[in-house]
């Protein structure tokens, strides 16, 4: 819960504040950025909502806030923002909310399908995501992008009887996983294609979702404060230079339309224009070598 006593001297007056705890994961503003600010070390309520449908986002970001660093001096019903997650975001494509502090904040993902659902990356374990996802008919796959963000993994992969997949050079810290990738080729499973992306880990992976779903792990993103498409600089942990292969090598995803990172916000993309953004991402990312 977050301590009212702590609250950042930044907020605007009134019942939602932020306090010291907040670790600028930048979640809140990806769900509320009417809402949330961004003082260069933390977030901070920069405005009070002031109608139904901001209310409701500060609401989910609060539910989303890994650190619980997001409180109201008035108490609220956050039932209808609990209920929201899984909230769908695209065909068959939902975002968990309910983000892990061990993954700094990442977001994870769900995908309905036919042929058994699955779970991107980790959310909290908790019980009103596991009647969700029970209700929607349990997880046949989790997905690993890689190794920061396996959080919970393991319970979901326990209590659904999930086949957790990642790639041998990040599975250290999952070595009991179902399926470990040890090759540098793509591989397909149902509508998924993953591809070996390595630079932000030696052993990142990217899923491809029915050619129009891009699930990016920490590899790349909307960065928001750069305000263009691209990879972290500052959170590279392996490799620069082999991180800018591998956005190169998704210039041949022609039909993607969705871009779903685990960092930084999602983001949609016009039909086509895929191939063009990766080129204009690789041009950036060789700039700031
Ligand atoms: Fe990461």
């Amino acid at each position: 819960m977050a301590n009212l006593k702590k609250a950042l001297s930044e907020n605007v007056e009134g019942n939602f504040f932020v306090d010291t705890s907040c670790i600028n994961c930048g979640v809140s503003r990806h769900y509320a950025p009417e809402i949330f600010g961004d003082s260069g070390t933390h977030a901070f309520v920069k405005k009070q909502p002031q109608n139904a449908k901001d209310e409701f986002a500060a609401k989910q970001a609060l539910l989303a806030c890994p650190t619980a660093s997001i409180g109201v001096r008035e108490k609220k019903d956050l039932t209808s923002a609990r209920n929201s997650f899984p909230m769908q975001m695209a065909k068959d494509v939902y975002i968990n909310g309910f983000n892990h502090r061990n993954s700094y904040g990442a977001h994870s993902y769900f995908i309905k399908s036919h042929s058994g659902n699955w779970l991107i990356d980790s959310p909290r374990f908790i019980s009103a995501l596991v009647k969700s996802f029970e209700e929607m008919g349990g997880i046949q796959y989790i997905f690993l992008t890689h190794r920061d963000d396996v959080c919970d993994a393991r319970r979901y992969a326990q209590y659904f009887g999930a086949k957790r997949i990642i790639h041998k050079r990040d599975s250290d810290v999952q070595k009991d996983a179902e399926v470990i990738l040890e090759d540098e080729e793509a591989h397909r499973i149902e509508l998924g294609e993953i591809h070996f992306t390595p630079g932000h880990t030696r052993g990142h992976l990217v899923l491809l979702w029915d050619a129009k779903y891009l699930f990016t792990g920490d590899h790349f993103a909307w960065i928001s404060n750069l305000n263009r498409f691209g990879s972290f600089r500052n959170a590279c942990w392996y490799s620069w230079e082999r991180q800018i292969e591998s956005v190169q090598k998704m210039e041949v995803f022609q039909e993607v339309e969705w871009i779903f990172p685990g960092h930084g916000k999602w983001g949609r993309i016009d039909t086509g224009q895929f191939p063009e953004i990766i080129k204009k991402s690789v041009q950036w990312m060789l700039s700031v070598q």
